[in-house]
């Protein structure tokens, strides 16, 4: 009755304002009116049940749908907790502010697989200091990862240690195609490696490393070895796919949205077959369904990650999802998500 309803006020919103204005107007609009809501409504939308609780690299999850990294205003982290994400990522965040690419940074794309989004948002972010002091405002009322994207290895060491006690997991991002010194990093395993393990020396916290899509042998051959080697803890897969885009103002940018589902969706599956189970695996690009959220965990992902569709389909996205998930546990007479992969 809620979710259906909740839903229809969405879909009207989104199809008749949102979806019509300029995108940077609507990011705006969406953004200050996600900002207004009060919280306590926000959680009658969170399903909690225990039979839908994952385990990511240790760290217990409600629930597994994450909110994928893109915000970093924490009165927008809080709210997303507060509609029951099993985790929220905060915005890439880099040691000096950033004020990100000129406009337009963000355009609709209409996709065969349904509605994305191209961006070049370039890490716009408060910076080290400021996001610090913000964090200390903001109560884990679910799992925070911190995300973020330096220049060197040691500038991504400097970045862990300093934010790594308002974290409950921290995610490297090396692979954001709108940066060309994060992106060249998925070109050049060694420096990937050396950064790991400057990283793990910096924390004792699960540590996550998001992957570029675009670099698939690279990650085969020496990424994902490499974060094996340095016990990084958990694999995320991945960010957008870097296309070209003359409408915004880089010419290029990353593609986000449900066209990225099929290679995510595969790589996760051969992801779990290298690792076992020595790393978590989260899958995000493209989840913009419950059917695809199943599909990417029945694939061997241990959380799926979402931003477009948080976007396209709602604030509702994650009480669909887990819904959704605990219908397929009932269905299959299983105890918990986690026997969802065993019994494909
Ligand atoms: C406007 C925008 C900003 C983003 N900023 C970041 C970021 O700062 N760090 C990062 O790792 N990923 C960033 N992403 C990528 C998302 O976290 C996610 O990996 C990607 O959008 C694919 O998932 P989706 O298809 O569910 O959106 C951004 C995506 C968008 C659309």
């Amino acid at each position: 009755m809620l979710l259906p309803l909740a839903e229809r006020l969405y879909r009207v919103f989104y199809g008749g304002l949102l979806s019509r204005l300029p995108e940077a107007t609507a990011l705006r609009v969406g953004q200050a009116l996600f900002r207004a809501l009060p919280v306590a409504p926000l959680r009658t939308l969170a399903v909690d049940d225990p039979r839908l609780a994952v385990n990511l690299a240790g760290v217990r999850l409600p629930g597994p749908v994450i909110l994928s990294s893109m915000y970093y205003d924490v009165r927008i982290l809080r709210r997303a907790m507060a509609l029951g994400f099993g985790a929220v990522t905060t915005k890439s965040i880099t040691a000096e502010p950033r004020p990100g690419h000129p406009e337009p940074n963000l355009v609709r794309v209409t996709t065969p697989a349904g509605p994305g989004l191209v961006n070049c948002n370039g890490f716009q972010n408060p910076g080290l200091d400021a996001f610090r002091t913000a964090l200390q405002q903001l109560h884990h009322e679910r799992p925070l990862i911190v995300s973020v994207a330096g220049e060197s290895p040691e500038e991504y060491r400097r970045l862990v240690a300093a934010l790594e006690p308002q974290a409950d997991l921290v995610e490297l991002n090396i692979s954001s195609p709108n940066t060309r010194l994060v992106y060249e990093l998925s070109g050049s395993p060694a420096r990937v490696g050396a950064l790991l393990r400057l990283v793990r020396e910096a924390t004792r916290k699960p540590v996550i490393l998001k992957l570029s899509p675009d670099y698939p042998d690279e990650n085969r051959r020496a990424i994902v070895p490499a974060a094996l080697d340095a016990g990084i803890d958990a694999l995320n897969f991945g960010n957008t796919r870097r296309v070209d885009e003359p409408r915004l103002s880089q010419r290029s940018g990353g593609l986000s949205g449900p066209e990225l589902f099929p290679t995510v969706v595969e790589t996760v599956r051969e992801l779990r077959r290298t690792v076992g189970s020595r790393l978590g695996i989260i899958a995000t690009g493209g989840v913009d369904t419950a059917a695809n959220a199943l599909a990417a965990l029945e694939a061997g992902a241990d959380a799926i990650g979402c931003f477009t569709a948080f976007v396209t389909r709602g604030p509702t996205f994650p009480r669909r999802v887990h819904l959704a998930l605990l219908g397929a546990i009932q269905e299959r007479g299983l105890r918990h998500l986690a026997d969802l992969r065993a019994s494909v």
